[in-house]
């Protein structure tokens, strides 16, 4: 039975998922509740193999269902192996990325459809789709210059302003198909502005104390 939380954040790439989730971490710790901290595609042996094939720019020839199926295998091996063992045991998971990620990316962006990787993410997920998404809203041309350009060894970081663009579309697409569970918060203000709307917000559903 699945009696724990389970939290993603989601956004486009330098919207500040990394910062934001350790910034949490580090509020958990300082008020003594435990959570468990995971990243996508990753959060295991497995998955980790896996992101480096998905990432690799040298693997430009991967069509884009095989991506799609890729980050669903690195998913179903985390699910398996990390999330449901720690959600049936009451624990807060939360990962950085999730399943809407690939209805943004896959689903939208590389034009795989939205429905279908719904359908897919529902496959793999089973019940272990998240509570709780907090989507850091921000387009790429502002988010690309807060990290100071694209990272050239990550293959989804190089491509076009015009993929991250329809990325955040597929971003607003993916709220619109999950109302209650996708949440959207502005990462304009500080890092700490941010933070504290992310625990108010999380408090405020009972998620964490
Ligand atoms: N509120 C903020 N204001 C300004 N810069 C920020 C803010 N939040 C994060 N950053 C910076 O933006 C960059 C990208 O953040 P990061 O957490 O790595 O994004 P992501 O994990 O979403 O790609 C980092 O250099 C980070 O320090
Ligand atoms: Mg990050």
């Amino acid at each position: 039975m699945n009696k724990g939380k389970f939290i993603t954040f989601e956004g486009c790439e330098g919207v500040g998922k990394s910062c934001q989730t350790r910034l949490l971490k580090e509020y958990l710790n300082s008020t003594n509740q435990e959570a468990i901290f995971i990243r996508e595609p990753g959060g295991n042996a497995v998955s980790e193999k896996i992101r480096k094939l998905i990432l690799d720019p040298n693997n430009n020839d991967i069509t884009d269902l095989c991506e799609a199926m890729l980050y669903s295998a690195a998913r179903a091996q985390l699910i398996g192996q990390v999330i449901a063992p720690a959600l049936d045991s009451g624990k807060l998971v939360i990962c950085d990325r999730f399943i809407d990620s690939t209805i943004a990316y896959q689903g939208f962006a590389r034009g795989l459809g939205v429905d279908k990787i719904k359908t897919m993410n529902e496959l793999v997920c089973g019940e272990y789709m998240p509570d709780l998404t907090i989507f850091l809203d921000l387009p790429p041309s502002e988010s690309f210059k807060r990290k100071g350009g694209c990272d050239t060894s990550d293959r989804m970081e190089l491509e076009s302003i015009d993929f991250h663009n329809k990325v955040y579309e597929g971003y607003l697409e993916a709220s619109r198909m999950y109302p209650n569970r996708i949440v959207r918060i502005s990462p304009r203000g500080t890092k700490q502005d941010t933070n504290a709307s992310i625990v108010k917000n999380l408090q405020s559903r009972g998620l964490i104390k």
